[in-house]
């Protein structure tokens, strides 16, 4: 009798394994595959791997993939990267010229799960949910095992982790944790490097530099600095006594603090009132934030229903652009064919921010330091307009690593870069 219940379970297993290996689809051309793997029981992660069309066979230089993370933590790596910023179409579906693609295969991921097409199973089940920067990776790394496993092509490309915001602290932590599976000879990758864009991996010395930054740019008069400094402090004793989620609650008011002396300085671009960036529009109407994180679960639903055509003229009210979620869940929701009917693009993204308001606000400086120190690469660059994730921090800010130690002796030159760059 055991034995007949031994083989229905190694049946069992195998027809989920069946289920489980189904659940990705490759385009009829080969250049694109996109599908589900079950990172945890009851927590399906989507990806999107794009082929490029320059990708050439040279073993000596092989060709790289690029995974993207996008921030927010709940920002859709496979919406707002992939349509709004460097994938091969824009909203509007037509060609990006800039897109990343020219230059490596692209491999979009809806992290953590909750965020974009990536589900957990049950909703209101918060212990479905990723509560750290840790889990999140060991989600991800599950996620990596699930596609190079099984793809030789794809091990003998170097991936390189290239994130923004606070999927900056999801990259170093993933980077990490690879590696040890890596070394385990559980993940069958080889990882090139790590790039950190306007990467949120030092929350504490980010909110000490708007102060000063905004009262040079005049958006902040004395008092403005003050009120904004003392809530920064208040956030650096929070964080020293361990307090995290009264930490990300001082962020918000911060927020808030800042918008209402500022006349609405737009967080994303400090030469604009918010009221001019379809960004943050939604976000300016709501000034008394006594809901933590409320502008920025504000930002993340503009991220899903405003409009955002690729033409310059784009606004949320502009009824011409495609939004983002009616391309996400029309045109694009039916080509993949594989979302599941009760999972809406962006449905559970307010739920992962919301169980990682204990993580927000804690720092991957360290991360940085161990990555640097095991001879992993690591790039980080930040954009100019945007004030609460803005370079100036650098020339302050002290990694101990000896590899760090030349960098402000060297001249630093700004980079150009076309396209608008967001969450
Ligand atoms: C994209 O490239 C095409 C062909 O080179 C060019 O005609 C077009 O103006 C470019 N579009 C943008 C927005 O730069
Ligand atoms: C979903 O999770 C909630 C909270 O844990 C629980 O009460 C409920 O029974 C679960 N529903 C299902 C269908 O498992
Ligand atoms: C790291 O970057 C340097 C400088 O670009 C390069 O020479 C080196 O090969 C890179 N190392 C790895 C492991 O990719």
């Amino acid at each position: 009798m055991a034995k007949v219940h031994h083989v229905l379970a190694v049946f069992v297993l195998f027809s989920l394994l069946h289920a489980f290996a189904k659940a990705s689809v490759i385009s009829k051309d080969g250049s694109e595959e996109w599908g589900y793997v079950e990172v945890r029981p009851r927590a399906h992660m989507f990806w999107w791997l794009y082929r490029s069309p320059n990708r050439v066979k040279d073993s000596s230089k092989p060709w790289p993939v690029i995974l993207w993370l996008q921030g927010g933590p709940g920002g859709s790596g496979v919406g707002i990267g992939n349509f709004q910023e460097i994938g091969p179409l824009d909203t509007d579906l037509n060609p990006r010229n800039s897109t990343w693609l020219q230059i490596a295969d692209l491999l979009f991921a809806d992290n953590p799960v909750g965020t974009g097409y990536s589900f957990v199973e049950n909703a209101s089940d918060a212990s479905l949910f990723v509560k750290t920067d840790a889990e999140a990776a060991d989600d991800l790394t599950a996620l990596l095992t699930g596609i190079f496993n099984s793809n030789e092509g794809l091990q003998k490309s170097p991936l390189y982790i290239v994130a923004e915001s606070y999927g900056g602290k999801f990259a170093v932590t993933l980077a990490l944790a690879a590696l040890k599976a890596i070394e385990a000879g559980k993940l069958k990758l080889n990882l090139g490097g790590v790039a950190l864009g306007n990467s949120w991996i030092s929350p504490e010395d980010f909110v000490f530099s708007w102060p000063p930054l905004l009262k040079d740019l005049s958006r902040l008069d004395n008092r403005g600095v003050e009120r904004s400094t003392r809530i920064a402090e208040r956030i650096r004793s929070e964080l020293i006594q361990g307090k995290y989620v009264d930490a990300t609650v001082s962020w918000s008011k911060l927020e808030d603090v800042i918008s209402s002396s500022s006349n609405s300085v737009d967080f994303y671009n400090f030469l604009l009132d918010s009221s001019m960036d379809g960004v943050s529009l939604a976000s300016g109407e709501e000034l008394d934030g006594a809901i933590p994180a409320r502008r920025y679960l504000t930002y993340l639903n503009y991220l899903k229903s405003a409009s955002a055509s690729s033409s310059s003229s784009s606004s949320p009210g502009n009824p011409n652009g495609n939004s983002l979620i009616d391309i996400m869940e029309g045109p694009i929701r039916k080509k993949l064919g594989i979302i599941p009917k009760d999972v809406s693009w962006g449905g559970q993204s307010d739920s992962v921010f919301g169980n990682m308001e204990a993580e927000f606000m804690k720092p991957r400086i360290n991360e940085v330091d161990e990555l640097l120190a095991k001879g992993v690469n690591v790039t980080v660059y930040n954009g100019q307009v945007r004030h609460d994730e803005h370079p100036l921090f650098f020339y302050d800010f002290r990694w101990t690593s000896s590899h760090y130690k030349s960098f402000p002796h060297i001249i630093h030159l700004p980079i150009s870069m076309v396209s608008n760059f967001n969450g």
